[in-house]
């Protein structure tokens, strides 16, 4: 698990580094990367790197394999302990602490960001390292399509994808729609504010009524900016005295997916069974649904009759990339000048493929405690 890549991280000098770099970069040509590419990569010599590259496989940070040659893969840890590295040198986290939560496809370990110029308080945040090739099996049959030959390469990839495109939604949906602050991303992770409160499924609310309504609020201001969350539900939204927060943003789609009406149906069903469930609150899912559209519906018009009227008005969709359609997988590797940069083809990963998988039954994540919040008396949302 990534606590070994945390304890092992204190260890690791910038020749490690240099090594697990070596690695990953080499893993897009060779299913094992033999020592002769370490070699020239680190300009180490042979006896020096296979002596680190021992401490490496003891710590569990890559693999050595013998037969049918020899060769290094990087595990999931190594790669962790790559993206931590690019976080602490760029400042954007200062120290790490423990784990706050595991997701089907993704570790969290909370963190601290160093306060701007050295005045004002350091923020907390969460690092969210994605898993998803390892876990998913849908995408990862999806990746390996593009991959062809370099099938060893899927989970990289894949988890890597999956980070980028959760990070570019939230820096596009922050601060509009009340999700934790992006700040950073490398690889296959991300940091991110740490959200505040608790889960809403771990939490008994005061206010039911109110929370619901923040709740459907989000919902309908994501959709007036043309995205839909698509995995939303009482364990993706965490709830506090100041209101609700959405994460856990990766698999989002948007209105021209051939199944938006169903999966937006889905998000908002998720979440009005859960307050009926939990708090006897009664809301017609159709009802609802034509609320969350509305604004868009209006929106447009609004932009028809300003047309006409020759003003601007007030356009709320936002247009942006849904996916990278290339990525540049040289783009976080530090001191590449000596490994042949090739350019690593990436196509699109279309929606359908981050179609949220079923929500987990409620009891296999269900806690035994329950926080009690209520929101602020003065707030007035
Ligand atoms: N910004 C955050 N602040 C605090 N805790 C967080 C944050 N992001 C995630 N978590 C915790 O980590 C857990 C997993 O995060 P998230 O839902 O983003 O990952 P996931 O692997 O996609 O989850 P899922 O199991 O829903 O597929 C959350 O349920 C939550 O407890
Ligand atoms: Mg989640």
């Amino acid at each position: 698990m990534i606590d070994e890549a945390l304890r092992v991280f204190k260890e690791l000098d910038s020749k490690d580094f240099r090594i697990l770099t070596g690695i990953e970069t080499g893993m897009k040509h060779f299913e094992w990367v033999p020592m002769e590419e370490l070699n020239k990569y680190t300009r180490m010599p042979f006896e020096k790197l296979e002596y680190r590259l021992k401490k490496l496989v003891r710590n569990k940070l890559v693999v050595r394999n013998t037969q049918p040659y020899e060769g290094f893969q990087i595990y999931f840890e190594g790669y962790d302990a790559l993206a931590l590295n690019a976080f602490v040198k760029r400042k954007s986290i200062s120290a790490i602490g423990d784990e706050v939560g595991v997701g089907k496809e993704s570790v969290i370990y909370e963190a601290i960001l160093p306060p701007e110029l050295a005045i004002g308080e350091p923020v907390p945040v969460v690092i969210k390292f994605h898993r998803e090739g390892r876990t998913s099996f849908k995408q990862i049959k999806r990746v390996r399509e593009h991959l062809g030959e370099r099938e060893h390469f899927s989970w990289i990839y894949a988890a890597r994808l999956a980070a980028q495109r959760e990070y570019n939604i939230m820096t596009i949906l922050y601060p509009r729609v009340s999700i934790p602050k992006p700040f950073d991303h490398n690889r296959h992770a991300i940091v991110m504010e740490l959200a505040k409160g608790s889960l809403l499924s771990k939490t008994k609310l005061i206010d039911p009524g109110w929370y619901l309504d923040e709740i459907l609020k989000q919902a309908k201001i994501t959709y007036s900016l043309g995205v839909i969350h698509a995995d939303l539900s009482e364990y993706n939204i965490f709830v506090s005295e100041d209101g609700v927060q959405l994460i856990d943003w990766p698999q989002y789609i948007t209105p021209e997916h051939p199944h938006a009406d169903e999966i937006l149906e889905r998000d908002v069903s998720n979440v009005l069974t859960h307050f009926f469930r939990k708090y006897g609150i009664k809301r017609e899912l159709d009802e609802t649904i034509r609320e969350i559209k509305s604004e868009v519906g209006k929106s447009l018009e609004g932009k028809k009759e300003s047309a006409e009227s020759g003003d601007g008005g007030t356009v709320e969709k936002l247009d942006f990339e849904e996916a990278p359609e290339e990525e540049d997988f040289e783009e976080d590797i530090i001191q590449e000048e000596d490994f042949e940069a090739e350019k690593f083809e990436a196509e699109i990963f279309e929606a359908e493929e981050f179609e949220a998988e079923e929500i987990e039954t409620e009891d296999l994540k269900k806690q035994d405690f329950e926080k009690t919040v209520s929101k602020k008396e003065t707030s007035d949302k």
